[in-house]
């Protein structure tokens, strides 16, 4: 009899130890040691992808042809005072027309994988689909996996980069609208029907921490919303569900014919504590995280939002007299329904904050920024070229890495995004800053995945130059630089090509030497396609020669011969 009973408690408890292992599958993540080890020579497990990454409404160009309906992005970027010199993506890289060229760069680098997005307006004009399918939109992106599969390149596609369709925010309010959840579960599941059957990796939602707070709260992204300290909160709530629907209807309806995977692509900057042995600026450097990627990431492998975020929005919506938290809830059977719902998880990453512990009272008026409490700054020797908030610092991607592995259970990860931008008065394709980047940002990568994280591929923002959203064409993020400025919009490989190519090649980093002759190679080439360059607005004069001139002289040629043709014969009768 006491056996029977010390072996059901040995059971019980056996079974609590089992449940406990499997709810937390979180670690302790080790603010205070940041070892800044030296640079690692070795190579990337077999198998790792390589790629390069684009969205539709920054290169496509072509937003109003073949049946294409309008996005929030086209409407905002044709109201005047909203992007810088008031350009807008009607034209961009043309990649619409010229993604053959494109994909024959991506074969010279040897590519593994190219990510690029749909977009959704494009196929479902109105957003809807029970209203019309646009079949020329479906073709093109029918045409592109194709050729891209011919190529060996691994299609990778993300269902939305920011560009929803107008008619679904002027009839709903878009994001902040509930509704938006069945609309995006259609467009999804009709890419599924009409592209799955080719494509094994799908991403939800590109970044939607821009989309909740540049588009909602801020209003410097399309749809320019200023809905301070709510409108983020609702739009990233909408989001979630969003998200954890279409995974549910790939996993039930499509996965067993697709065999893909399907996961969400978050971006977040590494916050790292001004002071690490301050407890204050811990708890701000990991709130930073949590309000960053934890937002999205913690109900995705978790089930609800951040400890951290509930009690810090809630206090504040309290002493702002609020009855109810400005963060939404969850349902039981929501949280439920939302936990677990990545095969894995798009990383996109650029640059690092220090961070420290700053009070904000209630009473400032609300919003996100004042919710977190904290203070950001940066070290005046980081190096930025380019972006304003784009600062190099190698050892914080590390860190990030490091911290997923932890906090979500070493989830498997592909890195979606990570690059550096200039900012140029004049051409240079010698971008040494760029290939200094791509080498550290890589190679702490290296570091973290030799330390147990899964990292399965990476990708490089972005293989052209194209519309850097509320920036324009100002700041240039491509490996490939673009002439906007001519009608056909020629790309030129940068340094950086040749040096991406090289660590594709090897996998890795092989040794000093090697590295200093990738560098000093890349270097020479790039010197003489500088001068190619320079000649360039001749041969775009003699295009107009050819285009323009010649024509326009052989009619009035004609012209003039059929006057006198006419008058010849007046003469005669
Ligand atoms: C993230 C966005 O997803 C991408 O569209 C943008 O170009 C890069 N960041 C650089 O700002």
């Amino acid at each position: 009899m006491k056996t029977k009973r010390n072996t059901k408690l040995l059971l019980r408890m056996f079974h609590l130890f089992a449940l406990v292992s499997c709810v937390s599958t979180s670690e302790d993540f080790n603010w205070t040691k940041n070892e800044k080890t030296s640079f690692y020579f070795g190579t990337f497990p077999t198998g790792f992808s390589w790629g390069v990454g684009s969205s539709a409404y920054q290169t496509e160009g072509a937003w109003n042809v073949d049946g294409k309906g309008v996005s929030i992005w086209d409407v905002f970027a044709h109201k005047k005072g909203k992007i810088s010199s008031n350009e807008t993506g009607d034209l961009s890289c043309e990649g619409y027309y010229k993604f053959k060229d494109d994909i024959n760069l991506m074969k010279d680098m040897k590519l593994n994988h190219y990510r690029f997005s749909i977009s959704w307006p494009r196929i479902l004009p109105s957003g809807s689909k029970s209203e019309y399918i646009n079949e020329k939109g479906i073709k093109y992106y029918d045409d592109l996996i194709n050729m891209l599969l011919e190529n060996r390149i691994t299609p990778v596609i993300t269902l939305y980069h920011w560009d929803l369709p107008q008619v679904l925010q002027e009839k709903y309010g878009g994001w902040q609208n509930i509704s938006m959840v069945n609309y995006f579960n259609d467009f999804a599941n009709l890419c599924f029907e009409r592209f799955g059957n080719k494509v094994k990796y799908w991403i939800t939602f590109n970044n939607p921490w821009s989309v909740a707070v540049e588009g909602y709260e801020t209003g410097e992204h399309a749809p320019g919303l200023k809905l301070r300290g709510t409108g983020a909160y609702k739009t990233a709530h909408h989001i979630i569900k969003a998200h954890a629907k279409v995974w549910h209807t790939y996993d039930m309806k499509w996965r067993s014919k697709q065999k893909g995977l399907i996961g969400i692509s978050l971006t977040a900057d590494w916050g790292e504590p001004v002071d690490v042995s301050n407890q204050k600026d811990i708890e701000a450097a990991e709130r930073y995280i949590q309000f960053y990627l934890g937002w999205f990431a913690a109900p995705v492998f978790n089930g609800d939002y951040p400890q951290v975020m509930k009690e810090y929005i809630g206090r504040k919506s309290g002493q702002q007299g609020l009855g109810a938290s400005r963060l939404p809830v969850f349902l039981p059977q929501e949280k439920s329904y939302i936990k677990g719902t990545v095969d894995f998880l798009g990383l996109g990453h650029y640059t690092t904050r220090y961070v420290t512990q700053k009070n904000y009272p209630s009473g400032l008026g609300d919003s996100y920024f004042a919710d977190r409490d904290l203070a950001e700054l940066v070290d005046p020797r980081w190096p930025d070229p380019g972006s304003e908030w784009l600062y190099s610092v190698p050892w914080g991607f590390r860190r990030l890495l490091n911290f997923v592995k932890s906090q979500y259970g070493n989830p498997m990860i592909y890195v979606t995004e990570n690059g550096v931008s200039e900012k140029m008065l004049c051409t240079d394709l010698c971008d040494d800053w760029r290939m200094q980047y791509f080498k550290d940002y890589i190679n702490e990568m290296l570091k973290a995945i030799k330390a147990g994280v899964n990292v399965k591929g990476y990708t490089a923002w972005s293989l052209l130059d194209s519309f850097e959203w509320d920036e324009g064409f100002s700041e240039r993020f491509g490996l490939y630089f673009v002439d906007f400025r001519n009608k056909n919009k020629p790309r030129y490989p940068k340094a950086s090509v040749l040096y991406y190519k090289r660590i594709i090649s090897s996998n890795g980093f092989p040794n000093q030497r090697e590295l200093e002759s990738w560098k000093r190679k890349a270097t020479e080439t790039c010197s003489s396609s500088n001068q190619l360059l320079a000649a360039d607005p001749l041969i775009g004069h003699m295009e107009m020669v050819t285009e323009i001139v010649i024509p326009t002289v052989c009619t009035l040629c004609i012209l003039l011969s059929a006057v006198f043709f006419l008058f010849l014969l007046r003469r005669c009768l």
